[in-house]
């Protein structure tokens, strides 16, 4: 998918776009699905991309301020096909709701202490970095339509192995759809299906 022109307004207490958020929009194969969920939306960006190309996208985070700021640049795009609501990761999504595409963006980075705010709840993966992609993994199938497909994101800071072990331990195909080398890792897009 290539990233349409939008206007991004910023908060400071929320993840501003970077590299990882396009590399995700430039991965994103909508095919001919209707619709999307996305876990942790921060600004928008990758949900109001989607929001342009399907019929309804359903996003969450816990950062009360991510889903102010997503309101707001949703009215900025005039894009009214954006559901935003709070959740921690799939807490407030009603069992049987089936989504075609299920996006995360997770905080990814190993870090040691706790975040202390809202913005480091974006990027604080717990000590290994892979906290928030394992407690993913363990729920986003309940929520996956039988022929739709998962995009996951996640550094090389965390071993890609760890993931894919579990994918094929539990029924899922994968590709690696796109990857991105910056100073300290590597960063890698997943592309996940049930078999
Ligand atoms: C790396 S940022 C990605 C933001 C945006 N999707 C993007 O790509 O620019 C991770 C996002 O996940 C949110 N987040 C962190 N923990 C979460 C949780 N337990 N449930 C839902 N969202 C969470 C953060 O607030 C943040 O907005």
């Amino acid at each position: 998918m290539e990233p349409f022109e939008l206007i991004i307004n910023h908060d400071e207490r929320v993840y501003p776009p970077d590299e990882d958020s396009y590399l995700m929009i430039k991965s994103i194969n909508t095919k001919d699905y209707r619709n999307a969920l996305e876990i942790g939306v921060g600004s928008g960006v990758i949900s109001l991309n989607l929001a342009k190309k399907l019929d309804q996208v359903f996003a969450c985070d816990i950062n009360p301020f991510a889903l102010r700021l997503s309101k707001k640049n949703a009215t900025l795009n005039s894009i009214k096909n954006l559901y935003l609501f709070s959740s921690n990761l799939f807490s407030s999504i009603k069992k049987e709701s089936f989504f075609d595409l299920i996006v995360f963006n997770p905080p990814y980075l190993p870090v040691e202490t706790p975040p202390k705010n809202f913005l480091d709840l974006s990027y604080n993966g717990g000590p290994d970095g892979g906290e928030y992609i394992r407690m993913f993994l363990n729920d986003f199938g309940s929520f996956l339509s039988h022929n739709g497909q998962a995009y996951l994101l996640q550094s090389s800071l965390y071993p890609l192995e760890n993931t894919t072990k579990y994918l094929t331990d539990h029924n899922f195909e994968y590709n690696v759809v796109n990857s991105l080398k910056l100073d300290f890792e590597t960063l890698y897009v997943l592309e996940i299906r049930f078999i």
